[in-house]
């Protein structure tokens, strides 16, 4: 995908969920585009000590790994002040990416499936969990950057949903509704610090093969996480209101609002269909 590189030229960015995936993936590409510092954050030490080190090679004094669960509101606050104090105190771009897929029964079952096995049922509580993570760590995020961005004039935030956010898949509403809530609260921060000059979008990776399958099936039309950054940082070049990660999330997109009767029951036809599959414990998608 073409792209104006030089836009990230020495810009100071940060991504949460960095680690690994979508996130690392973006990283590498914004350093690659001469991004001047980078500050990867994620939870999982080991993965962040690794990869940290390993670009430190590359791009010497450029990059800083923080340990950070933005599950919790003063972790994230506190990596943003460190970004800061790395950065000379300018961000220039937040991407809000760390997020899991959450899948799950919403109750028991009627009958007898086997999803349930794969997709055990879930409680309010893990309800809570997941809303923790994909919505109010990306949340955490922006509440802690804008000030940062307003004060210096502007600045860019994405936060990464899923295609799920418009084409919401059976044993996944606890995924399905968090990346809508996170959809709705990034495009409505979008026009309140418009006039500030900062820019906020969602983003869809798009089927990407990373680390979130577990031990699920990657299915066979994933894109690489590298194909993936790329449309991504594309559509954050142009300011995209939502950045489609495949082309596959732009017709979900389309057809999620349409109120042609032929697309709303094609939609609903291949959607039953996939809550059926699913409960012969084949994870279609
Ligand atoms: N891969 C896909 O097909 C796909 C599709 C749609 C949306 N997404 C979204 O893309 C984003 C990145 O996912 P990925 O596919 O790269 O998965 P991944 O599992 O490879 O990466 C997710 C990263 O987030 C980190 N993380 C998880 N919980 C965290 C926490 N509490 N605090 C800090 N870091 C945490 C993990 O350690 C990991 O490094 C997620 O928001 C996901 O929902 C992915």
């Amino acid at each position: 995908m073409a792209i104006d590189s030089d836009y990230f030229r020495g810009k100071n960015v940060v991504v949460t969920g960095a680690a690994s995936g979508v996130g690392l993936a973006l990283i590498e590409e914004l350093l690659g585009f001469g991004a001047a510092k980078a500050v990867l954050a994620d939870f999982n030490r080991d993965n962040l000590e690794r990869h940290t080190a390993r670009l430190e090679q590359s791009y010497p004094g450029q990059v800083k790994g923080v340990l950070c669960d933005v599950t919790s509101e003063s972790q994230v606050t506190d990596l943003i002040e460190q970004a800061a104090e790395f950065s000379s105190g300018r961000i220039d771009l937040l991407i809000n990416n760390a997020g899991a897929g959450f899948g799950g029964c919403f109750v028991e079952p009627s009958t007898e499936t086997e999803i349930v096995k794969i997709m055990p049922v879930v409680s309010t509580e893990d309800w809570r969990t997941a809303f923790d993570l994909n919505f109010y760590g990306a949340m955490y995020g922006c509440r802690a950057v804008i000030p940062i961005m307003q004060a210096q004039g502007g600045g860019q935030i994405i936060n990464v949903i899923s295609g799920i956010a418009f084409v919401p898949m059976a044993y996944q509403s606890r995924y399905a509704a968090t990346k809508a809530a996170l959809n709705g609260l990034t495009l409505s921060l979008r026009y309140e610090f418009w006039d500030d000059q900062i820019k906020v979008s969602s983003a869809t990776p798009g089927t990407t093969a990373t680390a979130i399958w577990g031990d699920l099936e990657i299915p066979e039309t994933a894109q690489t996480a590298q194909q993936s950054a790329q449309r991504i940082l594309a559509g954050a070049v142009k300011n995209d209101r939502v950045i489609f990660g495949d082309d596959a999330d732009v017709s979900g997109a389309n057809q999620c609002f349409s109120t042609d009767p032929e697309i709303m029951i094609g939609l609903d036809e291949y959607l039953l269909n996939v809550a059926r599959q699913r409960r012969t414990g084949k994870i279609a998608v």
